[in-house]
């Protein structure tokens, strides 16, 4: 069942945000911390917020850390156009508009008592890292924890430090692959799905969760995978990305066979959008 009725107008208005660091991650992928002049975002892992700069245009972009990391939150933009390519320009201290958080979002506290399963492909892992951040946070409510990053190739690696220490972590299992190899890189090679073989005896199927974001053709064999090692439509989680433009229900862009993505989602469970073969 769709939902989108909200009519509250502070849904249209923005607020004031300002930038309190950046720094390239890399070619086309920036870093933001922002905050807010009036408190904390109040958002949930998974969700997204529109950012605005007056007389160029809005563009929604998922908030990136988790809510328990208080007082700011981080964004990665990738420079893709009008509004990303001059957000791009913006320095410390400066400000932008931003209305939100909207949409669903991971469900981590439903999820407590669980096994997990990230997978993440290239930009996915922006999403996906608050609701890691979130489970590594409050790592005594999970159980096993399993993460799994793809990226084209070496130069698109993100949140390069942070991965460096998941690594490293013996709590949780953290494994990486690239599809194109550069002189240096000694780790995986292939796409994301060659790291399942590494996991798979591992994996109590029955217990796990898996959470995944990444581009369109991931999904369809991660899916496939995870079908073949037992996981049921209800257990794999998703978050799916269409053209937005109001983020609140209102003008119709994002919407897939009658539901709104905005709104609905972007976060979505296989056995919700099924029957929305166009959205996967
Ligand atoms: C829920 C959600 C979360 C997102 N999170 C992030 C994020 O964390 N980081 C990030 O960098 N981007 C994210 N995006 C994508 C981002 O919103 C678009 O890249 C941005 O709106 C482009 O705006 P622009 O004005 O710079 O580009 P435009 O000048 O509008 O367009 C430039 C080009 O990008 C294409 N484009 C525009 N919007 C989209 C889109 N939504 N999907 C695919 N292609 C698009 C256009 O067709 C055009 O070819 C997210 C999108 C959604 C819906
Ligand atoms: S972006 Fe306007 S209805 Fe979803």
């Amino acid at each position: 069942m769709c939902a989108h009725d909200k009519k509250d107008s502070s849904l249209y208005l923005p607020q004031v945000c300002t930038i309190v660091r950046t720094e390239a991650m890399t070619q086309r992928d920036r870093y933001f911390e922002f905050k807010l002049a009036n408190g904390d975002l109040g958002h949930k892992p998974g969700q997204f917020a529109e950012l605005s700069i007056p007389g160029i245009g809005e563009a929604p972009i998922s908030l990136s850390s988790s809510p328990t990391r208080n007082g700011t939150f981080e964004m990665v933009i990738r420079n893709v156009g009008k509004v990303t390519s001059m957000i791009h320009t913006l320095k410390a201290g400066e400000t932008l508009g931003l209305r939100g958080p909207f949409g669903t979002d991971f469900p981590m506290e439903d999820l407590r008592g669980k096994d997990l399963l990230f997978v993440a492909g290239g930009i996915g892992l922006v999403p996906l890292r608050s609701a890691i951040q979130y489970a590594l946070d409050n790592r005594k409510n999970y159980g096993a924890i399993y993460i799994l990053f793809g990226c084209t190739d070496p130069t698109q690696r993100l949140f390069t430090k942070e991965i460096a220490d998941w690594a490293k972590r013996e709590d949780i299992v953290f494994l990486e692959s690239v599809d194109r190899p550069a002189p240096g890189w000694t780790g995986n090679t292939g796409v994301i799905t060659t790291l399942f073989p590494k996991i798979k005896d591992k994996l109590n199927t029955k217990n796990t969760r898996a959470l995944i974001v990444g581009p369109p053709i991931m999904y369809k064999f991660v899916i496939l995978e995870l079908k073949t090692m037992g996981f049921e439509d209800k257990d794999i989680i998703m978050s799916l990305e269409r053209h937005m433009k109001c983020g609140v229900g209102k003008c119709g862009h994002c919407q897939i066979n009658g539901c709104y993505v905005c709104q609905d989602g972007p976060v979505f469970t296989l056995e919700a959008v099924r029957g929305l073969m166009e959205a996967i």
